[in-house]
């Protein structure tokens, strides 16, 4: 059977992405072009700012793409783009570039979920074995998704409130950390105990929702006390304590839909999957419950269009095709 090769194109958040994939598995280009040092003196992603970005960026990274892979337009078979969730405005450039691009050079179009690309990362490592549990845990999304087969997600659990990767960059803000704050949390965390007991939200029993609000208020109000009393926490220690109460409730979770749902795979994916201690507690825990686990390497855990290539190639295998009328859709469901 011939290679089907996908582009596929990201622009969802802030980084500008496009990526050139073969049957689903194999990347032949991967360009991601991040804005983060336009974003980083607002404290966090501005959107107007994230799409004037991704329009001078798109056909650039484009092009780079191409660059890399030695092919051409020939060669390609069909265009996936994210069409959601994400910053509409952001994601209008990305499914715009994709529909004029579909359109002019006569390829098909499939819409490609956010989500849905963030898993699909770890098939670039290893083969899918059903059923599998996904852990997604992102800047906007905490998710357990449960997978029967291709192309099929049920969320069994997500966040009621912030999102994992929101939750660290906020607190990294409260820390004076610059932004993304995610990993300068994690680095800070190596070098701290784990000296303040912080909340963890289990909420009912047998659920597999997260909420990370109330940590996030604990510890800001752990650090105003603190100063009121003239005491003065080592931020190392703060980081400590709020990574072990994160990483305790999402690997806690995760073993437990694994072990609910008897899977043969965990998966993880999303950004804070590049973090340290979430990664050595899943280690550990799955480990003792010999239940397979993968974690993407570093440069696949974050925004990509890879992962969005390697999802589309499924949903192209599939039959979905979009029209003409593919929108963004900021608030996508999986
Ligand atoms: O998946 P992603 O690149 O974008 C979204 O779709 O949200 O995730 C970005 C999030 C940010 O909140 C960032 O702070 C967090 O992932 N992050 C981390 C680490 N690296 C990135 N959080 C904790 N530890 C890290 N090492
Ligand atoms: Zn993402």
């Amino acid at each position: 059977k011939k290679d089907t090769i996908i582009l596929a194109i990201e622009t969802s958040c802030d980084e500008t992405a496009v990526a050139i994939v073969k049957n689903g598995r194999e990347i032949i280009s991967n360009v991601v072009a991040s804005q983060v040092d336009s974003h980083k003196r607002f404290g966090g992603v501005v959107p107007e700012i994230a799409s004037r970005h991704h329009v001078e960026q798109i056909t650039i990274v484009l092009e780079e793409a191409f660059a890399e892979s030695g092919l051409t337009w020939q060669d390609i078979d069909a265009i996936a783009v994210t069409e959601g969730p994400g910053l509409v405005g952001a994601l209008l450039i990305g499914v715009n570039a994709a529909k004029a691009l579909a359109f002019a050079k006569q390829k098909p179009l499939v819409g490609v979920h956010h989500i849905a690309g963030h898993i699909y990362a770890n098939r670039f490592e290893k083969e899918f074995e059903f059923p599998l549990m996904a852990l997604i845990v992102s800047g906007g999304h905490t998710e357990l998704v449960l997978m029967k087969e291709h192309g099929h997600y049920e969320v069994i659990g997500e966040t009621r409130d912030d999102a994992a990767g929101e939750a660290y960059d906020k607190v990294a803000r409260v820390l004076d950390l610059p932004y993304p704050g995610g990993p300068h949390v994690d680095k800070l965390a190596a070098d701290g105990e784990e000296s303040i007991a912080f909340p963890r939200a289990w909420l009912e029993e047998g659920s597999f929702d997260f909420s990370f609000s109330g940590l996030k208020s604990s510890v800001i109000n752990t650090i105003h006390n603190a100063k009121q009393r003239g005491e003065q926490l080592k931020k190392a220690d703060i980081a400590a304590s709020f990574q072990a109460s994160v990483t305790d409730v999402l690997s806690t979770k995760a073993v437990e839909a694994a072990q609910k749902y008897d899977v043969k795979q965990v998966i993880v994916a999303g950004g804070v999957a590049a973090n340290n201690g979430l990664r050595t507690e899943l280690d550990r825990k799955f480990t003792d419950s010999d239940i397979p686990l993968l974690i993407p390497p570093l440069k696949l855990c974050t925004d990509n269009a890879a992962m969005i290539g390697a999802a589309g190639f499924v949903a192209y295998e599939q039959g979905k095709r979009s029209g003409w009328g593919l929108n963004a859709n900021p608030s996508l469901i999986l």
